[in-house]
């Protein structure tokens, strides 16, 4: 029988980075609100309680410390009791930002990622993903993540964000650089993965400024014409926040296809089932339970600006919460065998793309890129099997997903 003291979590640990979900039973179960005081911080588990602290209104919570993991070294230094205030020069990525800068940001780059302009990508997106098919089906075997999702998910954020379609590959292994954590923080190369990423986009914010910014690529040229905090952003601080936009972009969409793809190739009856039917819907339904169970995003950051109460838990000011979202997504009081994939359960909500103030502003994109990158798969691979003793999901304290899974199709 195990002791209750004989647990212990943290985020950074080796076990954690390569497999945290025995421990977020544990968490669930035991420690809802989890103490880690070398970080300052409570590990939240649950997915009502971060639901409710997602959902918070009144700015008792803020993303000035970052809403994106800190590294380990950052968390230990603390921050005093005080969240510190907003960045505003150089502008940070507008998730750093604070009311109203950060509202303001995400309105003025919003527009191409909109239901409609979402839909109207559908075609390029089919094209796209038809194209990779033929070239990959042709191989006979190939990599899920990196051959096919990545090169899509990256095509399409270079399109929409104004980069030659033939960088698409560049910028699928900057991301991947600039995301990995294997060590907790971010590497060397990840910093200048990053670089080179906001240093690409610089340019093209510099020809559009140079052709006017006249609306003809909303997202960018918007963000040339605005004043934040009363002056005009620099080409840089403009691609900052596009680059935050890529980034979202292409990290996470191929992981969860690849993932997702691997789970029916697991589950015979499920994959039989999806392809019985309608196979457009049933791959849209699909999609939604790889969201749930295979998202990679462990955590996503927030700091309490003021004393409050969470479910009888007491939070001061100035500390971090961990919000897990994949424990909360896996969480028994909100789902019904929830370790289990099942590929059409019933799902009323879940917290895949976050919610409230910072929910994903890519969710239509990736909903479109998702269910077509299964739906074409099904429909042009009469069979295939996964190798995966050669899958790869790298440990890592963020996104723990298969940056691998090779596959052979018949
Ligand atoms: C399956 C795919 C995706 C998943 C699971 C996902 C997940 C998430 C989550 C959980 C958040 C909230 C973070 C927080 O609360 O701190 C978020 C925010 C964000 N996502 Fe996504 N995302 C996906 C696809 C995308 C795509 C396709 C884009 C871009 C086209 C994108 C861009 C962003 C950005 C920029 C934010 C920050 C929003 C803000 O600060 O207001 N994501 N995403």
């Amino acid at each position: 029988v195990r002791k209750l003291s004989e647990f212990s979590y943290d985020p950074f640990s080796p076990e954690a980075m390569a497999d945290p979900y025995p421990a977020y039973r544990v968490l669930r179960e035991e420690h809802p609100f989890y103490r880690l005081p070398e970080y300052g911080a409570w590990a939240v588990s649950r997915f009502a309680d971060v639901h409710e602290i997602l959902s918070d209104q009144e700015g008792r919570y803020t993303t000035t410390e970052k809403n994106v993991p800190l590294g380990r070294w950052e968390l230990v230094v603390g921050n005093g009791g005080t969240p510190p205030p907003p960045q505003l020069e150089p502008l940070p990525m507008f998730s750093f930002l604070a009311s109203p800068e950060h509202e303001q940001i995400r309105s003025l780059a919003v527009p191409p990622l909109r239901p409609r302009s979402a839909a109207s990508l559908e075609p390029f997106v089919r094209e796209l993903v038809g194209a990779r098919l033929d070239e990959l089906l042709g191989q006979g075997e190939f990599d899920l993540t990196r051959d096919y999702g990545a090169i899509v998910s990256a095509g399409v954020m270079c399109r929409v964000w104004g980069l030659p379609p033939e960088r698409a590959a560049r910028v699928r292994d900057l991301i991947n650089l600039a995301g990995g954590r294997p060590d907790g923080e971010q590497s060397m190369d990840g910093a200048e993965a990053s670089a080179e990423l906001i240093g690409m986009l610089a340019e093209v914010v510099a020809e559009r400024r140079a052709a006017g910014a006249d609306g003809e690529l909303p997202g960018v040229d918007r963000l040339i014409k605005a004043e934040v905090d009363g002056r005009p952003l620099s080409d840089e601080e403009v691609a900052t926040q596009v680059f935050a936009i890529v980034f979202g972009g292409t990290e996470t969409v191929p992981k969860v296809v690849a993932h997702g793809l691997m789970e029916l190739w697991r589950h015979p009856d499920q994959l039989a089932a999806v392809r019985a039917g309608d196979l457009a819907e049933n791959s849209r339904v699909a999609f939604e339970e790889m969201l749930r169970f295979c998202a990679p995003a462990q955590w996503f950051m927030r700091t309490a600006t003021a004393d409050t109460v969470v479910s009888g838990q007491e939070i001061a000011r100035g500390d971090r919460l961990i919000l897990l979202l994949a424990s909360a997504n896996r969480d028994e009081r909100e789902f019904e065998a929830p370790e289990r994939f099942r590929w059409d359960r019933p799902i009323e909500r879940h917290l895949a793309f976050g919610h409230g103030g910072l929910f994903c502003i890519g969710v239509h994109v990736a909903r479109l890129e998702g269910r077509i990158l299964v739906e074409e798969f099904l429909r042009r691979a009469p069979a295939y099997e996964i190798d995966l003793a050669r899958a790869e999901r790298p440990a890592s304290s963020f996104q723990l997903g298969y940056a691998a899974m090779p596959v052979a199709v018949g």
